[in-house]
């Protein structure tokens, strides 16, 4: 099968990209519990990007098929999985031998998901990851009963999913961009409340908004000052959830009064302890609602375009050059 190969990690993304080439490479084994999926499209995600770097915390062995997504058509399972064999699936493979930037990927049967009739199979090519981590870190603005929530990376997909959940439940959103034209897109898309994290009056306009709407569940994709900046702005009794470290930078700034005395925490949140702390039966109705929730139109991960096997390159340097454009597919 044709697939795009890794030869070796490299911290300097330009590098780590040119490093990518697309390879013959033989069908992998499936066992039986496995199964084997024709790849319709696979995503790139900053998890992707992170990990050709040699920055993530999945480390393949060399060489290696990148992608962690995809959405395809089970094709061959293993004897235990036979009864997927022509299912539409979307599925989430982090293992040494395979990867979703190929003509097939092979899948663990726990980590797939069915993919409804009439879900759009380009949408289900981002399903297993960013909805549900938006469902899963939105429940904890649900726990705290809070009135606002604070995000940072604001014109990503994981923060567009986080503004639909918050707009269908009440609670009110400041999103922070890093860029003026990604606070002019979600301003015409109805985002109320955008702050652009180098303004001068950022600070103050962050703990005044942050006050008056009574946020108390910040969410950082960053790191860095800017961690420190949100959880400060937090209301007492409040939480910041850290999930992800776009600037390379450790968390700063924090004030430690507030830590000790305002009853405010920091958490981190990974969409795969998530998963395992909630049982099959409510995973599948979590499913159910994302997918009606894209099949009705509330949900939607934006697309900036398709690229193939062969212009991973040229795709790459355009996804990381602006983010806030949408997800780049991969199509075998
Ligand atoms: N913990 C988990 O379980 C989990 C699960 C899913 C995703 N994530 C993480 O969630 C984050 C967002 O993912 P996504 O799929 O929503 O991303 P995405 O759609 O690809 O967009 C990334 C966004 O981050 C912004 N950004 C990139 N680097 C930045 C920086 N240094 N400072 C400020 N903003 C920056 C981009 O803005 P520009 O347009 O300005 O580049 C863009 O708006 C990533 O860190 C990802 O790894 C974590």
């Amino acid at each position: 099968m044709k697939s795009v190969v890794l030869q070796s990690y490299n911290r300097n993304i330009i590098r780590a990209m040119l490093g990518l080439k697309v390879e013959e490479v033989s069908l992998p084994d499936i066992r039986d519990d496995e199964l084997l999926i024709k790849v319709h499209a696979a995503p790139v995600n900053p998890s992707d990007i992170a990990f050709i770097q040699g920055n993530y915390n999945i480390v393949k062995t060399l060489p290696a098929i990148p992608g962690f997504e995809a959405s395809g058509i089970v094709i061959d399972a293993g004897k235990k999985s036979s009864k997927y064999i022509g299912s539409k699936v979307s599925c989430f493979v982090q293992s040494d031998g395979s990867g979703t930037w190929a003509e097939f990927v092979v899948a663990n049967v726990e980590d797939i998901i069915l993919i409804k009739d009439g879900m759009d199979m380009d949408q289900a090519a981002c399903l297993t990851v960013n909805p549900f981590t938006a469902y899963g870190m939105f429940d904890i603005a649900i726990q705290y009963e809070s009135r606002a929530i604070i995000q940072n990376a604001a014109g990503g997909q994981v923060a567009a999913f986080m503004r639909k959940m918050a707009m269908n439940n009440g609670v009110e959103v400041i999103d922070i961009v890093r860029k003026q034209a990604s606070a002019t897109t979600l301003e015409k898309e109805g985002a109320k409340y955008v702050l652009v994290e180098t303004e001068d009056n950022f600070i103050d306009r962050l703990g005044e908004l942050s006050k008056e709407l009574g946020a108390s569940v910040a969410y950082d994709a960053v790191g860095g000052e800017l961690s420190g900046l949100m959880f400060n702005a937090l209301i007492n009794d409040s939480e910041l959830v850290v999930y992800g470290g776009l600037s390379g930078k450790p968390i700063a700034d924090v004030n430690i009064m507030d830590v000790i005395f305002n009853n405010k925490i920091i958490s981190g949140f990974n969409l795969m302890d998530w998963k395992s702390e909630i049982s099959e039966d409510d995973f599948l109705r979590i499913s159910n609602e994302i997918q009606d929730g894209f099949m009705s139109g509330i949900y939607n991960t934006s697309i900036r375009g398709i690229s193939s096997l062969e212009e991973i390159v040229a795709g790459l340097r355009s996804y990381i050059s602006d983010m806030s454009s949408g997800k780049l597919l991969i199509k075998p």
